[in-house]
């Protein structure tokens, strides 16, 4: 090789080196880090925004099914603008009232870290202005009855020429079929969703239960398509409609009976205490009392105080692992070798010897003292816990499970915070808003309607009640 030759080739190593250099410097950016993800914040716990933040959300939603939803959107930091009708709002601000002239904490309950906007939206200025909020908004979230959207001009159609981008998210009774008309609320829902009628005792009528998962349990559903929506919509730049039916959110968490049902075709179901009782199953799942679902048997015991206290009593699990230690506590040591007793298979004729037996000894204590000892010896079991002792239990307050907030209408109230903890992104639970309170702050500054045109607006109607406002109070 030449000189020059050679010289060439050093110099275009070297301009190399310096692409490589230079290429190697991009990386030392803020935003990237080695393996090309973005960099960790490195703001304090909490001061790097919320898990939703940036998110807006068009609030459709009434009564409890999407409000749930949208509620929790809200405390994982989306804006949520609920849309009411004027004058009117909300059916649930009048419904359950126990304060003279404020709303109800039914609605407050549902409806915290929200903002408010007025808007009649089958007003021609309303839909204008509804259009506007379409093109702003991330997510519009309904659960008006089955055509009421459509009715309001908001038709998948309208809302996906107006913006591509936009998630249609419904709540609805039930999904396409023969019912999909069909106006719902929470007890339908348990019932159509198989909940009621594996709920129960045997001898007696099928029952709701007190927790509403026909509507939260569905609005919880929900959030989770919102969140995967958005997920995709990264990817694919596109909106998509998520639809969850209560019917589906109910069997959903009651798959355990379907589960049993299908069991049932391969016999008895050996622990359900029907079996022990020596009971003929038919040919459909059975309410089961308090009956475990899972595969450890368990029921509900009384304790001390049971004849005057209605909660006085603890759910007691006779888990294999520990079942020593439960024969060593309740007095009955001979149970851990008995061959009668000693084996799970053997105990399950027996079970309600054996609860009943176990409720010979939790009578003697409280149900507080009934867990302490178990607890030392890892058997589970858990407190009937009453609606006032979960108000006033210090731990919920303090991870923010049971949160006080204030309100102008009715003072302080209780509202549940943010079940779902995020180690980054703590719940702003705030107050629900008044009817309407941000009905100008969002024509403004998220609409960008001029003074003017706000005061357009006002004149119109479209955000105003009509002079004689129907009224709200319900039962
Ligand atoms: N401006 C003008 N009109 C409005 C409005 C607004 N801002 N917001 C709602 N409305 C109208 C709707 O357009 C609808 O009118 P239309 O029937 O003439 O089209 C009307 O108010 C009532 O809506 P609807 O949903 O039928 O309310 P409802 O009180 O009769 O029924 C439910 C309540 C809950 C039974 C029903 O909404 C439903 O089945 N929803 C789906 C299932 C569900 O979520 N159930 C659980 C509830 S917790």
């Amino acid at each position: 090789m030449t000189t020059r030759k050679k010289t060439a080739k050093a110099k275009s190593k070297a301009a190399a080196k310096k692409v490589v250099k230079l290429k190697r410097k991009k990386p030392a950016a803020k935003t990237a880090a080695s393996n090309g993800h973005p960099r960790p914040s490195s703001r304090p716990w909490g001061q790097a925004g919320r898990a939703l933040e940036g998110v807006k959300i068009l609030d459709f939603t009434h009564v409890q099914s999407g409000p749930t939803c949208t509620q929790l959107l809200a405390y994982m930091g989306a804006d949520v603008i609920k849309v009411e009708r004027p004058g009117i709002g909300d059916i649930t601000r009048g419904q359950l009232r126990d304060v003279k002239g404020a709303d109800s904490l039914y609605f407050t309950m549902l409806n915290g870290s929200k903002r408010s906007i007025t808007i009649d939206s089958k007003h021609a200025k309303g839909k204008e202005i509804l259009d506007r909020l379409v093109k702003k908004c991330d997510v519009l979230v309904e659960n008006f009855a089955p055509g009421a959207l459509d009715r309001m001009g908001l038709t998948w159609e309208h809302i996906h020429q107006l913006n591509p981008r936009m998630i249609v998210a419904s709540v609805k009774g039930f999904g396409p079929g023969p019912y999909e008309d069909c106006k719902v609320y929470e007890n339908v829902a348990q019932c159509a969703g198989g909940s009621a009628s594996t709920t129960g005792f045997r001898d007696g009528p099928p029952l709701v239960t007190g927790a509403q998962i026909g509507d939260s349990g569905t609005g919880l559903h929900l959030a989770l398509g919102i969140v995967s929506a958005l997920y995709q919509r990264i990817r694919t730049g596109r909106g998509q409609k998520v639809l969850c039916a209560m019917q589906d959110g109910v069997l959903n968490l009651a798959r355990v009976k379907l589960r049993d049902q299908q069991r049932l075709a391969h016999g008895p179901l050996t622990e359900y205490s029907q079996f022990g009782e020596g009971i003929p199953f038919g040919k459909a799942t059975p309410r089961a009392g308090n009956d475990s679902g899972g595969g450890q048997p368990g029921w509900i015991l009384k304790c001390k105080g049971w004849e005057s206290d209605p909660d006085a009593y603890i759910y007691f699990i006779t888990q294999a692992p520990v079942w020593g230690a439960i024969c060593d506590v309740i007095g009955k040591p001979e149970w851990k070798t008995d061959p009668d007793y000693a084996t799970p298979p053997a105990r399950l004729p027996r079970l309600r010897t054996i609860f009943d037996t176990i409720e010979q000894w939790t009578k003697t204590m409280t149900k507080f003292e009934v867990m302490e000892i178990c607890n030392k010896h890892d058997i589970p079991v858990g407190p009937i816990l009453s609606m006032k002792e979960i108000a006033e239990e210090p731990s919920l307050r303090a991870t923010g499970t049971v949160v006080e907030v204030d309100h102008p209408g009715r003072g302080k109230y209780l509202t549940v915070g943010n079940p779902i903890k995020l180690s980054d992104s703590p719940a702003d639970v705030r107050r629900s808003p008044l009817l309407g309170e941000h009905t100008e702050e969002i024509l403004r500054k998220v609409l960008g309607y001029s003074e003017k045109e706000v005061a357009g607006i006002k004149l119109s109607g479209a955000i105003t009640a009509p002079d004689k406002p129907a009224k709200a109070e319900a039962a």
